[in-house]
């Protein structure tokens, strides 16, 4: 099986010890953090913001983000998010005006961009744009809750992002988001993903580091 990358998403983390809960994350051997931030607008949930990832970086926890921005209309908050230690900043297509644009706002910030597609956004987003791009996020849930079930239609999307990844011959990473658990994480690496956000299944486990490992076996 080829290799891939289990970044955990924060969003079902216990915010009361949100230090502790990174650290025993970045133990667990992952030092990427999915970070969702909802606006209760353009979801209907009202998550995180910049001042948080300002507070891990100022309090010294050495961890990258991958910014999973579910807030519309994106381009007024992307400044909020400079100077941070991030990788990627993803954003959704119906949350701007001018996609271009706002890819390259990102790029510009010196992050990867990222563009999500919802279980009911069209492949064809992609068009004119996929040059530019550092990383295609498949939505297997509606966006807005953790927790939710894996679509199961959306292996098919998943297969299709692949086949337009491959034909590009850019190093574009495709990640997987929402409902993804031990019993189908197999399946969705298998279907072509390099990237699985996973969030309630570890976090509501009672120990993150063996339920990585667990994530990691089942990929064996
Ligand atoms: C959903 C978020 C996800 C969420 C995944 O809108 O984008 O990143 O945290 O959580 P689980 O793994 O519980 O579906
Ligand atoms: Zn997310």
């Amino acid at each position: 099986m080829k290799n891939f990358l289990l970044v955990p998403s924060i969003l079902s983390a216990n915010f009361c010890n949100l230090g502790q809960e990174i650290q025993l994350i970045l133990q667990a051997g992952c030092d990427l953090i999915h970070f969702d931030v909802m606006d209760n607008h353009y979801v209907p949930n009202f998550t995180m913001g910049p001042m948080i990832l300002r507070s891990i970086q100022d309090n010294g926890i050495q961890v990258f983000f991958d910014v999973h921005l579910m807030a519309s209309p994106v381009d007024a908050i992307l400044s909020l998010f400079s100077n941070l230690n991030i990788k990627f900043i993803t954003i959704h297509p119906e949350t701007t005006n001018h996609l271009d644009k706002t890819i390259r706002l990102i790029k510009q910030m010196g992050y990867g961009a990222g563009v999500a597609l919802n279980p009911s956004t069209p492949l064809t987003c992609l068009d004119y744009i996929m040059e530019e791009l550092d990383l295609i996020l498949v939505m297997a849930v509606n966006p807005g809750f953790g927790g939710q079930c894996f679509l199961t239609h959306i292996f098919k999307k998943i297969r299709h992002v692949r086949r337009l990844i491959n034909q590009s011959n850019k190093s574009i990473l495709l990640s997987v988001d929402g409902g993804i658990n031990i019993f189908n994480v197999a399946d969705i690496i298998k279907a072509g993903a390099d990237v699985v956000v996973v969030g309630s299944s570890i976090f509501k486990s009672s120990d993150y580091v063996h339920t990585i490992q667990n994530f990691k076996n089942a990929v064996l």
